[in-house]
């Protein structure tokens, strides 16, 4: 992989870079930014250049549709106070841009283009539309490596119609997990939660031999309760997850990893109410689980205990609701209390999960903490990410 760090002359080069902006936002207010820190020394370091920078990113999974909840004016607005500089956000088609029309203000050096997400081109990884978006630049930037495990046309088709180049960002994480794979020891426990459940329930059959503890907490938990044959009322859950499920339980048997999943839950009738402790077999059909219960926090606490590394992803709740915070929150005190004693390695990645350990600012009491979810636990898994081999 090539780095911008080592490429001459970006004087007045436009740069498209691809980001990953994709932060927790709650009424169109940001409710973590971390995203968004992480990327400075890269925008910092093309401004130095002289480049004519053109942000890229998406924001949640708007499915090819402009959707104004998801539009990145709130983080364009956050990140032209952080730089003071004027940040230009394009809501233009795309496919009506030109790279003559970008900066035609000298004094513009950066733009911004509405969510890529927008249009469906992304996610089908579309030739012509990586094309177009080429024809505006000189060079492309990759420093999104927690978006770097999607086949989307502007982390990696893009690549076939420009010179690129990894960046900063990218660079530094994925120095870090490879570290963190070499350093690791036994008991490994892998605690994997949160609500992307699609995106995660394939991935943990591929990682349970690599692992001597996976605990699955989170929206994903209700597809193994389900499974079990547990009331699990209106959660959430994925369909058609049988299969994948079976295969879980049988490669935890045949590699000797233990599969733990939560005993009680709270719920709630909304995702704004207050929470309720229940059994399992309690939780009736209008009840939605929202959190793990007291019987399975400890259980967790003493994996950890017993564990010498320890990776997270995703919450163990719906913390955005402080009622349903506390599995997570314990779940965090546990892993932070044992890495003081400087008896585990610890590794947290994820948007939401960084939100979490930012409200309890201890991003500094975890070993490290990567911006990336899916695509933390795909490296864990050993896979090559498309975005990174498109790269090489
Ligand atoms: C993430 O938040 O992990 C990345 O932005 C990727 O988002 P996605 O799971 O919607 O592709």
């Amino acid at each position: 992989m090539k780095n911008i760090r080592e490429q001459e002359n970006l004087h007045n080069k436009n740069i498209l870079l691809r980001l990953d902006l994709n932060v927790p936002l709650r009424n169109g207010l940001i409710t973590d930014s971390t995203r968004i820190e992480k990327i400075l020394p890269i925008i910092n370091f093309l401004i130095k250049k002289n480049s004519k920078i053109i942000i890229i990113s998406h924001i949640g999974r708007p499915k090819g549709k402009i959707n104004k909840d998801l539009s990145l004016k709130p983080i364009c607005e956050y990140l032209e106070e952080k730089i003071n500089k004027k940040i230009k956000l394009i809501n233009e088609n795309i496919f009506k841009l030109n790279k003559k029309n970008l900066f035609k203000d000298p004094k513009d050096q950066i733009i911004f283009l509405e969510n890529i997400r927008f249009y469906d081109e992304e996610e089908k990884n579309d030739s012509n539309f990586s094309k177009h978006l080429a024809g505006l630049a000189d060079l492309y930037v990759n420093d999104a490596f927690s978006c770097s495990h999607r086949a989307h046309a502007s982390v990696c088709r893009i690549t076939e119609f420009l010179p690129s180049f990894a960046g900063l960002q990218l660079e530094t994480e994925i120095n870090a997990l490879k570290k963190v794979t070499s350093v690791i020891k036994k008991p490994i426990t892998c605690i994997i939660g949160g609500s992307k459940i699609s995106t995660k329930i394939g991935l943990i059959k591929s990682l349970i031999p690599k692992f001597d503890n996976v605990i699955i907490v989170g929206g994903m938990a209700n597809n193994i309760l389900n499974y079990k044959g547990k009331p699990i009322g209106k959660s959430i859950k994925e369909e058609n997850c049988k299969t994948i499920i079976d295969e879980i339980f049988e490669t935890s048997k045949k590699y000797s990893c233990l599969i733990y999943y939560p005993e009680d839950v709270l719920i709630g009738k909304n995702l704004n109410d207050n929470s309720l402790a229940k059994e399992l077999s309690d939780v009736t059909d209008d009840d939605l689980i929202l959190d793990i219960g007291i019987k399975t926090i400890n259980k967790i606490k003493n994996i950890i205990e017993k564990s010498q590394t320890v990776l997270w992803n995703g919450p163990a709740g719906y913390f955005e609701n402080p009622n349903f915070a506390n599995g997570s929150y314990e779940i965090a005190k546990a892993i932070i209390q044992k890495n003081k004693d400087k008896s585990i390695y610890s590794v947290a990645g994820g948007g939401d999960t960084i939100a979490l350990i930012n409200q309890m600012n201890a991003i500094k009491d975890f070993n490290f903490v990567s911006t990336a979810g899916g695509a933390f636990l795909e490296y864990l898994e050993g896979k090559e990410l498309p975005g990174i081999k498109a790269l090489n």
